[in-house]
């Protein structure tokens, strides 16, 4: 088991490997990733894990970045690459692929989004 010194990041990646993402290139998708941040030499700013299912299996393969809230649906390993060159490195968020950005209170889809809204979550009892 590794344990990373984070004290140099600046971003984390959350890659979903459950089981809809990995059927629509989860592997790859990860692969991608991981491959272009050591490439650009930006292993010490960009953290990434591998996580089960993020709960939207009809956006698959779901890439979500932190500390910004970006969600990012039906990453390829071509988009993967873009994420990294583009939001990680460059600042800038890769817009026809956001399914869901963090407005510091909530997250929303943006006007742009092509996402499906999805279902309710059932709502508490109190
Ligand atoms: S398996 Fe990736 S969102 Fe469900």
């Amino acid at each position: 088991m590794t344990t990373w010194n984070l004290t140099q990041t600046q971003h984390h990646v959350l890659i979903c490997n459950g089981s809809s993402c990995m059927r629509k290139g989860g592997e790859e998708v990860t692969q991608a990733i991981r491959e272009e941040i050591t490439n650009l030499d930006m292993d010490h700013k960009i953290h990434t894990t591998r996580t089960r299912c993020n709960g939207r299996c009809k956006d698959a393969c779901v890439v979500v970045v932190y500390p910004e809230g970006v969600w990012y649906k039906a990453a390829s390993p071509d988009l993967a690459r873009e994420i990294v060159q583009d939001h990680l490195v460059g600042g800038k968020v890769v817009e026809d692929s956001v399914i869901y950005t963090y407005d510091q209170q909530q997250f929303a889809a943006p006007e742009y989004s092509e996402s499906i809204v999805g279902i309710e979550k059932q709502k508490s009892k109190v």
